[in-house]
């Protein structure tokens, strides 16, 4: 079976890379490196660099590979930024995906595994967050993901696509080769291991007045790995059904502050950090439920302790430390 996966070269998308060679898949890379690092995947893995945007690259990539399922990370992901400048999100995140289903229509490539976000659901009403919450995102990111996983219910619709969406809470920790690391770096815990480093002075709590047990934002923290198995089960296990979308989270929350103090014990560094005001738009409490990608994928994470997760980052990004900086 041969897997096209857009944005190959990122933080998440390398890692599902890594893995499916190791199962053996064949896997064509398409990635613009807006965000990713090319010597995360193998040299030897064909590879196109370029944006899903562009339709005659598009269309070399499929008429040289016979494709059978897409695997699409490729996104611009940083919900500050979208405040400011939502047309890129749209752009990205919105045409270049209906570019690429278009070109899976006219090659006949119908199966695709998305990587949507808890963004959709913006502030919570219960948790943990299952399936049916409502969606009402309240940023251009989310909102700009929350489309287009309206396009690919219309075009299963009227197409026939068959689609996975998986909604990610946070993805955290690293593999051997992948961690978080992107630029600006948004993401709590590789910046808290910035201050451990030198490279940040101190890290920001954005709000310590939430209605949380300590005041500070509580967050789902998933290890990329456990993450990018979910999508080999739904991959390898690609039932009758067409369509259907899965929460991805361990169903736990650690706020701010234990995520701090979390790092604290691991790194046996003091991480100084200051309170600053609330970010507009940060719920202050996300958490997945995990129950229906339990159930139906027969998913079982297996990196569930904080600890686990933020002792991988810290081991890579210590390896990493030029390239993170
Ligand atoms: N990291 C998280 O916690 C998280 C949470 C929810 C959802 N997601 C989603 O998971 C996916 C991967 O996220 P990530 O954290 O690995 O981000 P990332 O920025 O590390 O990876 C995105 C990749 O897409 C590539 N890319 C961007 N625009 C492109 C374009 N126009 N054409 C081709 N390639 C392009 C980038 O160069 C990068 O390699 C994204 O779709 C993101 O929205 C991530």
């Amino acid at each position: 079976m041969a897997i096209l996966v857009t944005g190959g070269c990122g933080y998440i998308g390398s890692v599902c890379v890594q893995r499916l060679i190791q199962r053996n898949y064949d896997i064509i890379v398409l990635d613009n490196l807006n965000t990713g690092h090319k010597e995360t995947i193998d040299p030897k893995i064909p590879y196109y660099e370029g944006t899903i945007l562009d339709k005659e690259l598009l269309n070399r990539i499929f008429s040289e590979n016979k494709i059978d399922v897409v695997m699409h990370f490729a996104a611009i992901t940083t919900i500050e930024e979208s405040a400011t400048n939502p047309s890129i999100y749209f752009n990205t995140n919105v045409t270049g995906g209906i570019c690429l289903l278009d070109i899976m229509r006219k090659y006949e490539c119908n199966k695709i595994i998305f990587s949507s976000t808890a963004a959709v659901f913006g502030n919570p009403k219960y948790t943990p967050i299952d399936e049916n919450h409502p969606t009402n995102p309240v940023n251009s990111y989310g909102s700009s993901k929350l489309m287009f996983e309206q396009i690919l219910f219309w075009y299963q619709q009227a197409y026939g696509l068959n689609y996975r969406i998986f909604r990610y809470f946070n993805a955290a920790g690293a593999t051997e080769i992948s961690g978080d690391n992107h630029h600006p770096e948004n993401h709590l815990i590789p910046n808290i291991l910035k201050v451990v480093l030198g490279i940040k002075k101190e890290i920001s709590i954005y709000g310590s007045d939430y209605d949380t047990p300590d005041g500070t934002c509580i967050r789902d923290y998933i290890h990329v790995v456990d993450l990018i198995e979910a999508h080999i089960l739904s991959l390898e296990n690609w039932k009758a059904n067409p369509a259907t979308t899965y929460n991805l989270g361990n169903e736990k929350g650690y706020s701010v502050l234990e995520v701090v103090e979390t790092a604290k014990r691991i790194t046996g560094h003091p991480i100084p950090s200051k309170i600053s005001d609330r970010r507009p738009g940060d719920p202050p409490v996300l958490i997945a439920s995990n129950f229906k990608a339990k159930k139906e994928l027969r998913w079982r994470p297996k990196f569930l302790s904080l600890e686990n997760i933020i002792t991988s980052q810290w081991k890579w990004q210590k390896r990493n430390y030029k390239a993170h900086k």
